[in-house]
């Protein structure tokens, strides 16, 4: 397999972004990801395009956004494709960016992920109950919050997770937020635990602050091949290992199981696998922490923790910057904010710049191999990817 590197990458501010139309959303993310290359690459030198956006026909009524993208990014690829994977096509994008390239149909591909969520909230609100089954299960009022609500109740009848823990993600990711001015909730600062613990209902045990929030946001990754990187950077971050897996469902009532998630054991192995690691080798990972006990369940089927021990290893700061594997340092989908499409892709650029040694106040020390996680449903599909400098 050719060996393959990402050269640039970059996100917007995240948050409400009324100051921006859509194309100037992408454009900025555009932006963001050259000025992390040395400067020398040109729109010639781009000859693939993948675009991850979940749903912009309804949440700002634009389709065609893989087209509008070469547009906005002033390139003419040989292959460009959009993307759709709901909550994880940033990640589905890079999956099929690095095999366009493994399959020698392009040598240096763009990735723009992008939601606007803001503009219409009567749409962002029903972009998230068409993700899950329509038919058999959103009709009855089983939607993403609901989805997640059960897992968490199951998560704590079987293994003795505690509201406590549960509030512990977000209270560090809103820490790790702090220190990242790109996060949606960077100017709300560090959170008390009690006003995570006894913030209002969404449902039952998810309450606001067990949920990522509704986001405007754009990132952008640029990715060549091993022999192309050192024309464009001189700290190159390779793709080491790509996984992705399935439930055979769309719903959650024909999940194998609500607590375990197994498709996410089988994208995690493949990835471990390609990339010849452990997870105890892993040094830095941003997960998917739509709500916080999906972080919790991560850490278990990641590997990182032992099946029902989730909860325990937040307890004990292991996630934590200057824990033994700091999870979500750029403030996570709970903090940093959740824009559909734009991701996945962002949480490659949090790697990216961790791995480059280019994080900040939130720089994990070494830091040499990361993990990303980016699923969507109610987790009934996940992708793994795992980064090295
Ligand atoms: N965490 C913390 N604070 C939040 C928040 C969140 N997730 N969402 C909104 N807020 C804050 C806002 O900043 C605002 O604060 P302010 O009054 O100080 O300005 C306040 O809560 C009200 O915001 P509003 O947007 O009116 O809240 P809402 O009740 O309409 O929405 C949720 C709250 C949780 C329902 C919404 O954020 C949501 O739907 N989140 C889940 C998104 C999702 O499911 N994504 C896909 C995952 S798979």
């Amino acid at each position: 397999m050719k060996e393959v590197a990402i050269v640039g990458a970059g996100v917007t501010k995240f948050g409400k972004r009324n100051d921006v139309t859509y194309r100037e959303l992408m454009a900025e993310a555009i932006v963001e990801a050259i000025h992390t290359t040395n400067q020398e690459i040109k729109p010639q030198d781009i000859d693939g395009l993948f675009v991850s956006a979940a749903q912009p026909e309804l949440l700002v009524e634009q389709a065609h956004v893989g087209n509008l993208a070469a547009q906005v990014a002033g390139i003419q690829p040989k292959i460009i494709s959009r993307v759709e994977m709901a909550c994880a096509s940033g990640s589905a994008a890079m999956r099929n960016a690095w095999a366009a390239i493994q399959a020698g149909l392009a040598e240096t591909v763009l990735l723009i992920g992008i939601e606007k969520m803001t503009q219409n909230p009567k749409a962002a609100s029903k972009s998230l109950c068409i993700v899950p089954d329509v038919e058999y299960e959103s009709i009855h009022g089983i939607t993403a919050y609901s989805g997640f609500a059960l897992a968490a109740k199951e998560h704590m009848q079987k293994y003795g997770t505690t509201r406590e823990q549960l509030s512990s993600v977000a209270v560090k990711n809103h820490y790790n937020a702090s220190l990242n001015e790109k996060a949606q909730f960077h100017e709300m600062g560090e959170i008390p635990m009690e006003k995570a613990i006894n913030a209002r209902m969404v449902s039952d045990p998810l309450n606001l602050f067990d949920c990522s929030p509704i986001t405007d946001g754009a990132s952008a990754v640029i990715i060549t091949t091993k022999e192309n990187a050192s024309k464009f950077t001189d700290q190159p971050v390779f793709i080491r290992g790509s996984g992705q897996s399935t439930e055979p469902s769309i719903g959650v009532s024909n999940m194998s199981s609500i607590s375990t998630w197994n498709a996410l054991k089988r994208a995690a192995n493949s990835a471990y696998e390609m990339a010849g690691i452990s997870p105890k080798q892993i040094n830095i990972a941003e997960t998917h922490d739509c709500f916080t006990i999906a972080e919790i369940i991560e850490y278990e089927d990641l590997g990182f923790a032992e099946k029902g021990m989730g909860g325990k290893f937040i307890e004990d700061g292991e996630s934590k910057l200057g824990g033994s594997l700091p999870v979500n340092t750029s403030g996570g989908l709970k903090a940093k904010g959740h824009p559909i499409g734009a991701t996945g892709l962002a949480q490659i650029t949090e790697i990216t710049q961790q791995l480059r040694g280019q994080a900040g106040k939130r720089q994990v020390k070494d830091a040499s191999i990361g993990l990303t996680h980016n699923l969507s449903g109610f987790a009934t599909h996940h992708v793994v990817h795992i980064f090295s400098n």
